[in-house]
């Protein structure tokens, strides 16, 4: 069925990731890729789909509500899967306010666009909302998991807004009776995420021989999916997942920070034809990330059971292919990293 779907955050990590799958396994898709190109938002990330005839970008803010709306317009658009966000959270600490203007006030704009153009007629129509684990908080070192039930307990500007931006989604369905769907998922990794996430700033601290940043003891925990498996889900609860409800999305895959760092740096150590392990001089404890969250875990079971979808990949395989695409990408690497970042990353490790 012919179906305009508006992807915004396209340009990111996940985004991107997303939009390639959706741009080559539903040509009678056509995907509008919508995105304001931040930091974290690189159209090289989609170079390999940009020629497509079902695949349009389109530079713009999700928080300018008058260019959303003619966007919706011009491409009579049936579906929305909303990933534009700013996701970091050590920057949710230092500029908290530009947090709650993308995640929650854009939210809003793109909720709202949606019921005006679509005139709650909602008939064949979507709004899926990504949103992550964040929102529930902390767990201790035990075998509790987050499931679709948890109680939001956000600790960071970041899973703040994203938990508000999450309350407003909701909010659509109950009140005017919006069609959403909202996914919370856990740590993703793979290629294309950009080098200020633990795992590519670390690849790409070895690779230049750079201090590895290990916050606090490094005993903080958390449950790891490889993103095109994330990707795989979307599409599956895009299509399948039921009008109103949420899933969580998780790798069934927990790692303490510095096993997850010694694993990173052996591997990374052998693909650059060093002795294994050799990189582990860089690792550098310092301050504590503030109120770092202890522990994530997802109970993916719903998903599981109810669409069939689980991960595909195991972990040790994903982090060898992560490692061998960023060895492979330097120069993706290095243009990501150059101008803004550099200031960003002096100004928050000091270095
Ligand atoms: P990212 O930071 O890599 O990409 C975010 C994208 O949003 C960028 O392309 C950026 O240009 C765009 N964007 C930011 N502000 C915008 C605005 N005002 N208007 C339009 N576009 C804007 O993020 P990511 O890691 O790919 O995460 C994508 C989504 O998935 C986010 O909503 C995030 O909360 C969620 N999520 C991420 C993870 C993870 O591990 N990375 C896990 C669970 C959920
Ligand atoms: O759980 C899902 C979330 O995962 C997403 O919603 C976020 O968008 C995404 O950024 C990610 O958040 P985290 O804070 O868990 O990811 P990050 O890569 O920043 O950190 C992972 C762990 O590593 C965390 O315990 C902090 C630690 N860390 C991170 C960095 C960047 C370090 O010890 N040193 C570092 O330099």
């Amino acid at each position: 069925m012919k179906k305009n779907v508006i992807i915004t955050g396209g340009a990111g990590f996940i985004g991107s990731h997303v939009v390639r799958l959706f741009v080559n396994s539903y040509p009678e898709y056509h995907i509008i890729n919508l995105d304001k190109l931040t930091y974290a938002g690189n159209l090289a990330n989609l170079k390999d789909v940009e020629d497509k005839p079902n695949y349009t970008f389109v530079k713009a803010d999700i928080c300018d509500f008058d260019k959303i709306k003619e966007v919706f317009k011009t491409f009579k658009i049936d579906n929305v899967i909303h990933l534009a966000a700013e996701s970091h959270v050590d920057r949710s600490i230092t500029d908290p306010f530009s947090f709650a203007e993308t995640n929650v006030m854009g939210t809003l704009n793109l909720l709202q666009a949606a019921r005006e153009c679509w005139k709650d007629n909602f008939e064949n129509k979507l709004f899926y909302h990504v949103s992550t684990d964040e929102v529930y908080g902390a767990l201790e070192f035990d075998n509790t998991l987050f499931t679709e039930e948890t109680r939001y307990d956000p600790h960071s500007p970041y899973s703040a807004s994203k938990a508000s931006s999450d309350h407003f989604v909701r909010a659509y369905h109950d009140t005017y009776g919006l069609p959403v769907v909202i996914t919370n998922c856990s740590n993703n990794y793979g290629p294309y995420q950009f080098p200020e996430k633990l795992i590519p700033l670390f690849i790409n601290n070895i690779r230049r021989n750079k201090p590895l940043p290990v916050y606090g003891e490094g005993v903080n925990v958390r449950d790891w999916l490889y993103v095109e498996d994330h990707a795989r889900a979307i599409c599956l609860v895009f299509h399948n997942g039921r009008k109103g409800d949420t899933y969580n999305i998780g790798g069934f895959n927990e790692w303490k920070n510095i096993d997850l760092i010694r694993l990173l740096v052996k591997t990374t150590d052998r693909l650059l034809g060093r002795e294994e392990g050799v990189s582990e001089k860089l690792i550098t404890y310092v301050a504590d990330r503030a109120g770092h969250d202890l522990r994530y875990a997802i109970d993916a079971s719903k998903i599981k059971d109810e669409l069939g979808w689980q991960p595909s990949l195991q972990f040790e395989e994903g982090i060898e292919k992560t490692v061998r695409w960023y060895i492979d990408h330097q120069d993706w690497l290095d243009s990501v990293t150059s101008g803004e970042y550099q200031n960003y990353y002096r100004e928050m490790y000091k270095m």
